[in-house]
């Protein structure tokens, strides 16, 4: 503990004026959390399927080729819709886009996807 922290501790004023080690070791780790948080990842990723699965919708409708409509509902619902929505509950709630679960499941669903489409 830092000298000056201790004898504001004796004052009895540090409590309110820092906050306690533990807590300021939580917010830089939230801060790093943030910094590489799955949910920005997911929208960038999201606006790609997004870009993709209207390109195709707009294929089909000009050439009135509807071979590929259910990929088209996929590309769009399961890349954009999902993986936006992903994103945005990942921004808002930091600590679990932060976290170790939520890169996994960035890895896990944008590999699981690809295999889904291409299948
Ligand atoms: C410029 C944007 C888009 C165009 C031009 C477009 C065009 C089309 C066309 C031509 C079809 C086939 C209709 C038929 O079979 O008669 C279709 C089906 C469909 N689209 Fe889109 N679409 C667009 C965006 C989207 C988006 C953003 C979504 C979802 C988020 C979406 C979801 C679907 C679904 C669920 C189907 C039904 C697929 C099926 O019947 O198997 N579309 N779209």
């Amino acid at each position: 503990m830092g000298e000056i922290r201790k004898r504001m501790e004796r004052r009895g004023s540090a409590s309110r004026a820092i906050p306690p080690a533990s807590h300021r070791m939580q917010l830089k780790q939230s801060m790093i959390g943030e910094a590489v948080n799955v949910g920005i990842a997911f929208i960038k990723v999201a606006s790609v399927y997004l870009l993709i699965g209207v390109s195709l919708g707009l294929y089909m409708g000009i050439s009135e080729n509807f071979q590929y409509a259910p990929v088209h509902a996929h590309v769009n619902l399961l890349g954009w819709a999902t993986m936006a929505l992903f994103g945005l509950v990942y921004h808002y709630f930091p600590r679990a886009g932060g976290s170790k679960l939520g890169k996994v499941h960035f890895w896990l669903y944008n590999i699981g996807a690809i295999a889904l489409l291409l299948g």
